[in-house]
């Protein structure tokens, strides 16, 4: 066949990395007069469903903002429910995980997260460790301010006991000091559910991302939604600062 003659492909090359903010699920439960912890359930079929969809379409770093640390001032019984559901999903996902490549890292501040969660979160780690299709990110207890304050806590500590000299950070050394220290920034940040806030995301990595605000609820998120943001995601034009050609 004559390449020139190949239809185009909307969603091609995909972009490497793509971050989403899931929200919505209490909406689409509430929607249904169903308790909020049905939609989060939901939500968590969504999350397998996009992995899936991200394998498919190429994408190699996928994060995902499960929970925020402003999430803590939710109702005890709401927190207790998603921790549940966490648990679960750490105990059961790990075999597909393994089985599809996927390798999971999750970040934010496990201080405050229960041990038996923690314990969870390192074994899965350890054993999706070695797997390199498809990189998926969970932010957990997470939030972007605080995850710059500790990179600058720690470069102040190395600058203190003369490890580093204070005039040579500059915003490598800070990006070396975050989560994502060794994973390409965003190229692609999704939220569901028709709100348009970030929320402390990855705020210092979204510096230069395409966002992308669908009015889909998260339970409803599917691969043609990926997909369409993808599309649009490639008429879209990334001048970095610079001027356009
Ligand atoms: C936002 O919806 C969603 C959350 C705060 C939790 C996200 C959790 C999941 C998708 C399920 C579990 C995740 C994993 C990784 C297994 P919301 O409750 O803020 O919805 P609302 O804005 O409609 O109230």
């Amino acid at each position: 066949m004559n390449i020139v003659n190949l239809p185009p492909r909307p969603h091609f090359p995909p972009p490497v990395h793509v971050g989403i903010i899931m929200d919505g699920n209490g909406r689409w439960a509430t929607a249904r007069g169903l308790p909020r912890a049905v939609g989060h359930k939901q939500g968590a079929e969504a999350v397998r469903r996009t992995m899936e969809a991200a394998l498919h379409l190429g994408i190699r770093y996928l994060s995902l903002f499960a929970f925020s640390s402003e999430n803590w001032k939710r109702p005890a019984a709401e927190i207790i429910d998603l921790m549940g559901l966490l648990r679960l999903y750490l105990r059961n996902e790990v075999r597909y995980l393994c089985e599809n490549g996927i390798r999971l890292r999750v970040i934010g501040d496990r201080a405050r997260l229960a041990p038996d969660i923690v314990a969870l979160i390192e074994d899965s780690e350890r054993r999706t460790a070695g797997n390199d299709k498809l990189t998926v990110i969970i932010a957990l207890s997470y939030g972007g301010r605080a995850e710059i304050v500790e990179a600058a806590r720690r470069l102040a500590e190395k600058a203190a006991t003369g490890r580093i000299d204070p005039n040579e950070i500059d915003e490598d050394s800070l990006a070396e000091h975050l989560y994502t220290a060794d994973v390409p920034d965003p190229d692609l940040l999704i939220r569901t559910s028709g709100e348009k806030r970030i929320s402390n995301f990855l705020i210092w990595q979204l510096a230069y991302t395409e966002f992308m605000f669908l009015d889909v609820l998260w339970p409803d998120f599917s691969r043609s939604d990926l997909e369409a943001a993808i599309s649009e995601f490639h008429r879209r034009e990334r001048r970095y600062g610079a001027i356009g050609v």
